[in-house]
C-alpha cells in the first residue's frame, strides 16, 4: 500500500488585529490576565462578508502554488471546520468552486478543534487505498461569528484563520507514518455550541450564559484544560508508538494552540525541550481547526523543516475529539 505526504502548505489569517488591549474595552479583562493565563497577545478577526470559505480558499491557493499543482489536479477536498459558511452546501464545495477544483470530490469534517487532523486522516487514507492522488486538506474558521462577546472566559481565547496542506502519493515508510483519532461524546458538555435555530434543548447540557446571539460557543474552561492535557499526552504517545518513533527522535511538535499553559504541560509530560514545540498562539489565539496547519506552514516557510525530520501533530477539541499524526517530512 502506498503512503501520502505533504507536498505543499499554505495559510491565511485576516489582516484585522484584535489585541488584548482592544478586548479590555469589550469585557472586564486585562492584557496581563490574558497573557499570563493563556499566552495570547492578539488574534485576527475576519471582516464583514469574509467567510470561512474565503479564508480557506486563500490558504488553499498558497498550498497549491507551493506544491506546483493546479486546482484541477485535485481529486479530493476535505475541510475541517466548525464554522462553515452555512449548514449546506459544505464549506469544501464552496472552496472547490472558489479555487476552480473542478475534478475534486469535496466534503466537510466536523470534529471541533481536531478538524484538521481528522480531515488529514480522511485524505491520507483515500490516497493510501488508491482512491485519490492529490488531496487538499484545510482547517478554516471564522470563530468571531460564533463568539459570545459578553463572556470573558471564551471571547479572549478565539480568533479567525485558515491553513491548508496538499497531500500527494509517497513511498511506504515516508510521509504520514501514523494517524490516531479518538472521541468521547460523554464529555460533550465541556465545549459546545448553542444554536437556537436548530438545536433541541438537551437536558444534560447546562445553560450557563445569556443568549446574546442565536449561535454561540459555551465552554467549561477549567475542566476542558485538565482533559486537554491528559488527552494530548495520551494521543501523542499512541501516535509515536504506532509509527515506532521515540520522543527523542522528534524534530518538532506542532500542537493545537488553545492555551500556552496546555502546550507547556504537554511538553513537560513528554520531556520535550521548549525549542522543539512550535507556538503561534501569541499572534492568533485559538483558531480551532486552523491552528495546526497555520503553524505548520509558518514552520515550513521559516526553513525549520528538513527532509526526513519527524514531526508530531497533536490536537484536542469539542466532542470530545483528539488526535495525532506522525509526519516524516518528505517534501
Ligand atoms: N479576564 C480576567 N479574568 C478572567 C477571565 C478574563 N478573560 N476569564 C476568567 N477570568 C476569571 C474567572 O472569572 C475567575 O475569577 P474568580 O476566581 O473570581 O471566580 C478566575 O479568572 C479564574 O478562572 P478560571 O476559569 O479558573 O481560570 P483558568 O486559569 O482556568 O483560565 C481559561 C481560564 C479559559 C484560560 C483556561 O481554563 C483554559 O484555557 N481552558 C482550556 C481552554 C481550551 O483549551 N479550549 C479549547 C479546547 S479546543
Amino acid at each position: 500500500m502506498q503512503n501520502s505526504k505533504i507536498v505543499g502548505t499554505g495559510s491565511y489569517c485576516p489582516e484585522l488585529v484584535l489585541t488584548n488591549k482592544d478586548l479590555e474595552r469589550i469585557v472586564d479583562t486585562s492584557d496581563d490576565w490574558i497573557t499570563k493565563r493563556t499566552g495570547i497577545k492578539e488574534r485576527r478577526i475576519a471582516k464583514d462578508g469574509q467567510f470561512t470559505s474565503d479564508l480557506a480558499a486563500a490558504a488553499a491557493r498558497e498550498a497549491l502554488a507551493m506544491a506546483g499543482l493546479k486546482a484541477s489536479d485535485l481529486d479530493l477536498i476535505v475541510v475541517g471546520t466548525v464554522t462553515p459558511d452555512r449548514q449546506f452546501p459544505s464549506c469544501a464545495c464552496t472552496v472547490q468552486h472558489k479555487i476552480g477544483a473542478n475534478n475534486a470530490a469535496a466534503m466537510d469534517v466536523s470534529a471541533g478543534c481536531s478538524g484538521f487532523v481528522y480531515a488529514l486522516s480522511v485524505a491520507h487514507n483515500a490516497i493510501r487505498c488508491g482512491a485519490s492522488k492529490y488531496a487538499l486538506v484545510v482547517g478554516s474558521e471564522v470563530l468571531s461569528a460564533v463568539t459570545n462577546w459578553q463572556d470573558r472566559g471564551t471571547c479572549v481565547l478565539l480568533g479567525d484563520g485558515a491553513g491548508a496542506v496538499v497531500l500527494g502519493p509517497a513511498e511506504k515508510d515516508t510521509g504520514i507514518r501514523s494517524i490516531k483519532l479518538k472521541s468521547d461524546g460523554a464529555f460533550g458538555d465541556l465545549l459546545y455550541s448553542v444554536d437556537d435555530n436548530i438545536t433541541r434543548p438537551v437536558p444534560s447540557l447546562p445553560e450557563r450564559h445569556n443568549h446574546t446571539k442565536p449561535f454561540y460557543l459555551v465552554m467549561d474552561g477549567n475542566r476542558t484544560f485538565k482533559k486537554a492535557v491528559q488527552c494530548l499526552e495520551e494521543i501523542a504517545l499512541a501516535t509515536l508508538e504506532e509509527a515506532k518513533v521515540g520522543v527523542d527522535e522528534l524534530a518538532l511538535v506542532v500542537p493545537h494552540q488553545a492555551n500556552l499553559r496546555i502546550i507547556n504541560a504537554l511538553a513537560q509530560r513528554l520531556g520535550l525541550p521548549e525549542e522543539k514545540v512550535y507556538v503561534t498562539i501569541q499572534k492568533y489565539g485559538n483558531t480551532s481547526s486552523a491552528t495546526i496547519p497555520v503553524a505548520l506552514h509558518e514552520a515550513n516557510t521559516s526553513g525549520l523543516l528538513r527532509p526526513r525530520d519527524k514531526l508530531l501533530l497533536v490536537t484536542f477539541g469539542a466532542g470530545l475529539t483528539w488526535g495525532g499524526s506522525l509526519v516524516d517530512w518528505a517534501a
